[in-house]
């Protein structure tokens, strides 16, 4: 994306933890150089409550009139009639295909060393296509995997890595046992690998990189899966480099972007001020990178990464740092960085 002089930020707090985490991340964002035009919008079990819908129709006509949105969190209970996940549906509605997540090594005890890998995730379709009945028997959900939504987040993986430099990319697959869904998958990924001679290109099956992203998960660069090994793995993933309070994530579509830390509303810390909003700063970070202000990204990051260093952390990493103490720091941190050209 270009780069503008102000940017329409659609801002959903969400329920439980979003809205703190949320304000922490417009304090930061505030103090950046950048001008920012931030607009509210509902979505989530509160606004159910009020409006007899999660998602209100305004919420997803403002995401698409703005440059990117910036997601908290939402609280989706079980069993209850007309409800749904606003964030499933959102990332529906906006055709936000790609769900990325970065893994990079963090300055703090829980981290583990000399990560640096990226989770690509389709986000429309597979387990998730919204496609489950009851039958006589039971119960079944149908697993869509079309060659159209292969093609796309396959090709987008591929994309990134080059735009990244990495060097290898892994597709993640089941498809020793659901041949006709994986296989086609995988036979797609297999095409694709070859317009990139540049780019390694291996497959791995889904069980056994669960155990490799324990065992050696530095050997991984980019990782392209389907939608529940995705969402599966990169919760995985987000325990090697410190847990949820850290784990940031993108929503991509053509032209259009949702940033949102992975963690859900955390209910039972709501308004304590204890969490740790890195992984929404650190959306907050990728979101910035899609608005092409790459430089500004990196100062957040280095900024929330000099006060890890510097011991400030929140419980979570082991540390007695309340939500806005460590916030402070980040900013503190970020008005020097900025001072450096
Ligand atoms: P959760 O991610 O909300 O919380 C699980 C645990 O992770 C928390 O109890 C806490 O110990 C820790 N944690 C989460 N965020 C943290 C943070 N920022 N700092 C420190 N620790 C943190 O997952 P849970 O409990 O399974 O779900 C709670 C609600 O959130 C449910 O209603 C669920 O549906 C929803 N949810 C929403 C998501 C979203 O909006 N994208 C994603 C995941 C869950
Ligand atoms: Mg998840």
């Amino acid at each position: 994306m270009k780069k503008n002089s102000s940017y329409k930020i659609c801002v959903i707090k969400g329920d439980g933890i979003g809205p703190e985490v949320i304000e922490e991340t417009l304090r930061l964002l505030n103090k950046t150089k950048i001008k920012f035009e931030f607009k509210k919008a509902e979505a989530g079990f509160n606004t159910y409550k009020k409006q007899g819908t999660p998602l209100p129709e305004e919420t997803v006509s403002i995401c698409k009139q703005s440059d990117a949105t910036l997601f908290g969190a939402v609280t989706t209970p079980p069993k209850i009639e007309n409800y749904f996940s606003p964030i499933v549906e959102l990332r529906k509605r906006l055709n936000l295909y790609a769900n990325v997540r970065p893994f990079i090594s963090l300055p703090i005890p829980a981290s583990r060393t000399n990560l640096d890998f990226v989770i690509v995730r389709e986000n429309t379709e597979g387990l998730y296509s919204g496609r489950e009945r009851l039958t006589d028997e039971g119960a079944v959900a149908e697993r869509v995997v079309t060659k159209k939504a292969s093609e796309r987040i396959i090709n987008f993986a591929f994309k990134l890595a080059k735009e990244q430099k990495r060097k290898k990319v892994t597709l993640v697959h089941k498809a020793n046992i659901l041949r006709l869904t994986d296989g086609l998958f995988l036979s797609i990924g297999q095409n694709i690998a070859k317009h990139y001679p540049d780019i390694l290109f291996e497959d791995i099956i889904v069980d056994a990189c669960a155990m490799k992203l324990v065992k050696n998960p530095e050997e991984f660069d980019v990782l392209v899966t389907t939608n529940l090994f995705g969402d599966i793995l990169s919760d995985e993933a987000a325990a090697l480099v410190g847990g949820l309070g850290v784990a940031a994530s993108a929503n991509i579509g053509e032209s259009i972007g949702l940033f949102e830390p992975v963690h859900g509303s955390a209910p039972k810390y709501t308004g304590k001020n204890k969490v740790n909003p890195t992984a929404a700063f650190l959306s907050a970070s990728l979101m910035l990178d899609f608005l092409g202000e790459i430089k500004t990204a990196n100062k957040i990051r280095n900024s929330v990464f000099t006060t890890m260093k510097e011991g400030c952390l929140t419980y979570d990493l082991g540390g007695k740092s309340s939500m806005s103490q460590f916030t402070n720091e980040v900013i503190k941190n970020l008005s020097q960085n900025l001072l450096c050209s």
